[in-house]
């Protein structure tokens, strides 16, 4: 009889949990539903992709020119580039040169835009955010050269863009679409300045999204995982650019000169670990790999390889980039891609479980270093890392 009781009690205790779950993901999904925000969708007009001679850019600016009833402006820097995207032959592309760290080109881009919506009576569509620049370092080694390029082109270019299309795209109710990127959930060793101005642009666009919502001006921002790219062999050409050299052909590896049309999957990085003893010359890389050895041993080169192997196309991003612009029910994120062949997406639910310790835990265990103090590096005059005078002594 007694036994007969605690069994109902607890079936009826698993019945009330069961039916209060249910009930809270009801409610959760309701006010999911109606939290949908609904924007203009334009049938046709102008869209502006930066950052279009590889990668992300490259894939995006093409297929909404085959694909979409857009006209898309691709920007990119060099000659050599505009010869790759003309060749795509694609009548809705105009290629034009921008180079974010060049006020006036950028000005020059949307005066041409400006013209072309007067004279065809066309709308502003979208500005699509994807220029960005990347190099992996410890913080402690970044170059402060660098450090503040990186700033310059990955956040204050996009500041400036929107800054100027903005009242084209308040005439029309276009949208923004800024690529950040899958690290600001997860930042890892290396890429801290990288994470620091894709944060700044997710904080950005999130003050931007709620500033613009009574304009009807939609904010999505992309967070990619892991996409076939070129960023990595471009920073080396960066590091040739900042330290005025030409000899960057001889740091690539073999098969990553130029992008092709009918070659693209050879244009990302395979892995390969660049270590910019070009930016920082050779003795202090040097002491950087030996004062963060963890960081740059066999299983790690490995284990970043293996990450890059299983890189999905920017297609994916291109993709998420169209919705963006053409639903109407947009949304404010996109995960989008893999990391190591695990949707970011589902990383991010599973991330939104852990707490700090957990995350750090899940990236390194790296043995306690011992404390070097004569291993220190100092800025030299001009705020780069160099190596101290007694250090130098001593070796
Ligand atoms: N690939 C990935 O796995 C990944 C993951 C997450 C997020 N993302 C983000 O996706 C976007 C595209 O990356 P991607 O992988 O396609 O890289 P990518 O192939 O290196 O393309 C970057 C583009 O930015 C341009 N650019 C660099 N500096 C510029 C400047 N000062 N002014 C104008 N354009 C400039 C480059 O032009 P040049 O050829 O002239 O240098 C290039 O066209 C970036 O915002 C990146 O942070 C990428």
């Amino acid at each position: 009889m007694h036994e007969h009781l605690s069994n109902t009690t607890t079936c009826c205790l698993c019945w009330g949990i069961g039916a209060i779950a249910v009930l809270f993901a009801i409610t959760i999904g309701f006010l999911y539903k109606f939290s949908y925000r609904k924007y203009p969708v334009l049938p046709n007009g102008i869209v502006l992709i930066t950052g279009c001679s590889s990668g992300i850019g490259l894939y995006t600016a093409e297929y909404i020119a085959r694909h979409c009833p857009y006209v898309g402006y691709a920007t990119v820097r060099k000659d050599r580039d505009m010869t790759t995207l003309q060749s795509l032959n694609c009548k809705n592309l105009r290629i034009v040169k921008l180079d974010l760290l060049d006020i006036q080109t950028c000005q020059n881009v949307i005066n041409q835009i400006h013209e072309h919506m007067e004279s065809e009576q066309l709308p502003f569509v979208a500005l699509i955010n994807n220029a960005a620049i990347n190099a992996p370092f410890p913080i402690e080694f970044h170059p402060i050269t660098h450090a503040k390029r990186l700033m310059d082109t990955n956040y204050f270019g996009s500041f400036h863009l929107i800054q100027m299309t903005l009242p084209l795209l308040r005439q029309c109710h276009g949208r923004i679409i800024m690529l950040s990127s899958f690290v600001t959930s997860f930042p890892v060793p290396k890429g801290g300045m990288y994470t620091a101005s894709k944060c700044a642009l997710d904080g950005l666009s999130d003050s931007l999204r709620r500033e613009l919502s009574p304009f009807d001006i939609s904010v999505s921002v992309i967070e990619p995982g892991m996409v076939f790219s070129q960023m990595n062999r471009k920073n080396e050409e960066i590091a040739d650019e900042i330290l005025q050299q030409s000899n960057s052909s001889e740091v690539l590896p073999q098969g990553q000169e130029i992008v092709h049309e009918h070659n693209r999957k050879h244009e990302w990085d395979s892995g390969h670990d660049y270590d910019y003893t070009h930016l920082l010359g050779e003795e202090v890389s040097q002491r950087m790999k030996d004062i963060y050895s963890y960081l740059y041993t066999n299983e790690e080169r490995q284990r970043f390889q293996r990450v890059v192997a299983k890189s999905d196309s920017p297609y994916c991003v291109a993709k998420a980039i169209v919705d963006a612009i053409t639903n109407p029910y947009p949304r404010t994120r996109y995960y989008v891609a893999n990391y190591d062949g695990i949707s970011v997406k589902m990383y991010s639910w599973f991330l939104w479980l852990l707490n700090d310790r957990l995350k750090d835990a899940i990236v390194y265990f790296p043995k306690k270093k011992q404390d070097n103090p004569s291993s220190t590096p100092i800025l030299d005059e001009t705020g780069n890392v160099s190596v101290s005078a007694s250090d130098k002594k001593k070796d």
